[in-house]
């Protein structure tokens, strides 16, 4: 995740972070479905479940590196669903808006969910769909992401540098 939205050239920490980022949030879950794949094809059966983020839904301006990773799992996981269905082998990308977790430091809320409960909505839809945003809370955010940029691009902005404002006061803070 970046420290906070900035502009790419600015992404703190440089290049070696960048290449942090982009490998921790893509070639694990690449490999490891790489691995697991010829076993689930043997026995005819498998479940993987891959997790996105709806960043992934967007272009998200500030956010390049994230949006951009987590929209390469979605796309993936939806290539290879296409791919393995036939074979008996379930292939699902979760996308879920905002969660109370250590990389967010957020609360949990009416739509910011716990993990817990994102995961106890997202797996009743397995089998239904390749591709969801957990809970109905979340896809129903997620459809305005789906809207065209002029509109959804200001909420982003304002997003982004509110965010960017409150985490450097934190480490001013600290
Ligand atoms: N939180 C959200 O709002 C949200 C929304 C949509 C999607 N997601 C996705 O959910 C997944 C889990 O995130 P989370 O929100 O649960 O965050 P989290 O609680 O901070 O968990 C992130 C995990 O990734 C590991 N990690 C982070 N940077 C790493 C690095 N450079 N090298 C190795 N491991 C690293 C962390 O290890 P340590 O514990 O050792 O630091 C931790 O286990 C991510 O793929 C995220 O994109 C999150």
């Amino acid at each position: 995740m970046h420290k906070y939205p900035d502009y790419f050239h600015l992404f703190l920490g440089g290049p070696g972070k960048v290449a942090e980022l982009v490998t921790v949030n893509t070639l694990p879950c690449t490999i490891l479905t790489s691995k697991i794949l010829s076993k689930m094809v043997e026995r005819k059966s498998g479940i993987i479940i891959n997790i996105s983020s709806a960043s992934g839904y967007h272009e998200m301006a500030k956010w390049s590196v994230y949006s951009g990773t987590k929209r390469f799992i979605k796309h993936f996981s939806a290539c290879l669903h296409k791919e393995y269905s036939s074979l008996g082998i379930t292939i699902q990308a979760v996308c879920p808006m905002f969660l109370a977790t250590n990389m967010t430091h957020y609360s949990v809320t009416k739509t910011i969910l716990s993990p817990e409960a994102l995961a106890e909505s997202a797996i009743k839809t397995l089998g239904h769909t390749s591709e969801t945003a957990g809970s109905i809370i979340h896809e129903l955010q997620a459809i305005g992401l789906s809207f065209p940029s002029f509109f959804v691009d200001p909420f982003i902005s304002i997003l982004s540098k509110t965010q960017k404002q409150e985490i450097l006061e934190q480490q001013k803070m600290k």
